[in-house]
């Protein structure tokens, strides 16, 4: 039997396998990356960085659930100068892709970091306008206008291929009006979704949150959020016509997970919470769970059904 391929591209840039980390869980630290670099994901996503180091929210600010997690971590992070000087020993010693996540506090933050990271090693930049968890700092992904304004700017400055991680959607009026936005700038890929904002878990013995910022209001990611993820890759897949790529990130545990979102369109699948819960390993299980499941199916590559979704 003829093997089974997982490869893809992602802006250009190849990678040995459709499946790898996404920005957030344990990619702070040089030790961290390092244990991603040593894993099967095949490129290493970095945490989101801003200008200056980030201590984060308060403690306890993550709590795993039965389905998977809560959190409000608020970007805790080294700095983006950290990440650059990461950014090249990685790519020294492991020879992977690696991928900048960048997330200024403001339109002037957001610039200065996308021109410091043309001069890097960095691949990829995925681009995270506004995280659920910033205190004080809205989700810029509902505000089309504000996306525009940053977009527009970024898009002046970079020189490396860059895309935008962008919060969950619900309501159809609002995937047009940021799709229109994305398209009017040389955006490569959409990164489909972030945690969902603003859960909020509580414990009913103590009668309190699970987590201390913002009253315990924090991001669901995990299993909880699986078929809105399926959702925003498809409707993102559809709207950009395959011209804009859309990565699948929420609710990925297994490689039947992964073949959902790219049987929607997306043409590479990140691994957060699972990651987080299970360890570096999850790569390599998921990647081969997918395999096992493309062969089952007479797949031989992801081209073979990616975006194919019938209809009813
Ligand atoms: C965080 O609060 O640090 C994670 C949120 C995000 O990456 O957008």
């Amino acid at each position: 039997m003829k093997t089974v391929s997982i490869t893809t591209k992602i802006a250009g840039v190849k990678l040995d396998a459709c499946i790898f980390n996404t920005s957030g869980p344990a990619d702070a630290t040089l030790g961290e990356l390092e244990i991603i670099a040593r894993s099967q994901s095949p490129a290493i996503t970095m945490k989101s960085c801003t200008l200056a180091p980030r201590e984060g929210n308060p403690e306890p600010r993550y709590a795993d659930l039965e389905y998977g997690s809560i959190n409000s971590m608020g970007l805790p992070n080294l700095g983006y100068k950290a990440y650059i000087k990461f950014a090249a020993r990685l790519k020294r010693k492991y020879k992977k892709p690696t991928v900048a996540s960048i997330c200024g506090m403001t339109l002037a933050e957001n610039v200065t970091m996308f021109k410091a990271f043309n001069n890097s090693a960095v691949d990829i930049i995925e681009f995270n306008p506004g995280s659920p968890n910033t205190i004080g700092k809205p989700i810029v992904g509902y505000d089309a206008g504000e996306m525009d304004r940053l977009l527009d700017a970024v898009s002046k400055v970079s020189k490396k291929p860059y895309g935008v991680k962008l919060p969950p959607y619900f309501d159809l009026v609002h995937f047009d009006q940021i799709a229109a936005v994305i398209k009017k700038y040389p955006v490569k890929f959409v990164t489909c979704i972030n945690s969902i904002g603003n859960g909020l878990v509580i414990n009913p013995y103590t009668e309190q949150p699970l987590i201390k910022p913002k009253g315990g209001l924090g991001g669901i990611s995990g299993k909880y959020i699986k078929y809105t993820t399926l959702a925003n890759v498809r409707r993102f897949y559809e709207l950009f016509e395959d011209k804009i790529q859309v990565i699948g990130v929420g609710g990925v545990y297994s490689g039947i997970d992964a073949f959902e979102l790219i049987l929607c369109g997306a043409s590479a699948v990140q691994v957060g919470t699972a990651f987080l819960q299970n360890g570096p390993g999850i790569f390599e299980r998921i990647q081969n769970e997918l395999k096992d499941f493309m062969a089952v199916k007479g797949y031989k590559k992801i081209a073979d059904f990616r975006g194919k979704l019938k209809t009813l």
